[in-house]
């Protein structure tokens, strides 16, 4: 079986790119998957980066409205089996979403379907989820569709909300368990051989 190739779409500093890329390229070699392209809309992205110093070809949109300039890119060689939305801050064309159906995903720094939406990214969502008094946070993976943040979930990672914590402060114990559970997702549905019909992973 050869390897899944999956491509990033990322607009901001990509750890959770690095966090795929140190699962998938780094030593042993799992042969299930590769990045095989970053995508940006941000010249400046910190993904970009990271990319280059990974050997990883990126790609920057000049408009990240326009689906066929998008789909130009994932179907540039090696074309995208599976496309990851990690810290993508853009409403993906409707086109591309339907191509990509069930072979799409994001992550989203919450327990969605709360604290999701338009807007809802970055400290933003770590505000949201200590003005509600949650008792637990955590990370999201998650189908993209037509809206934000709304498609079928794939998988969560809860973790505590704790007396004191600030956006800060669970932002970054939330980014922890993002680094963990987008990994082991994109594998499993490599393992699974990127179903095309919605799966929910334990
Ligand atoms: C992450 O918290 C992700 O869930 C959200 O944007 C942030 C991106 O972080 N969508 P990074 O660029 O991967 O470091």
């Amino acid at each position: 079986m050869t390897a899944v190739r999956v491509a990033v779409l990322a607009s901001g500093g990509g750890t959770n790119l690095q966090a795929l890329l140190d699962a998938l390229h780094g030593e042993p070699i799992t042969p299930l998957a590769r990045v095989a392209r970053v995508i940006t809309n941000r010249p400046t992205a910190g993904a970009r980066e990271r990319a280059r110093r990974s050997g990883v070809p990126t790609t920057v949109l000049r408009d990240p409205d326009d689906a066929a300039e998008l789909l130009a890119a994932l179907d540039q060689s090696p074309s995208a089996d599976l496309v990851v939305l990690a810290g993508y801050v853009r409403l993906v064309p409707p086109a591309v979403v339907a191509r990509f159906r069930w072979r799409m995903i994001n992550i989203h720094p919450a327990l969605l379907p709360a604290h999701g939406g338009p807007g809802m990214y970055g400290r933003r969502v770590h505000e949201a989820v200590l003005a509600s008094g949650a008792a637990e946070s955590g990370a999201t993976v998650h189908y993209v569709d037509e809206q934000y943040d709304r498609g079928p979930i794939i998988a969560q990672a809860r973790v505590p909300v704790l007396p004191g914590d600030t956006a800060e402060t669970l932002a970054a114990r939330v980014l922890e368990a993002e680094h963990r559970l987008l990994p082991k997702v994109v594998l499993e549905l490599a393992r699974l051989g990127v179903p095309s019909q919605p799966v929910r992973i334990p």
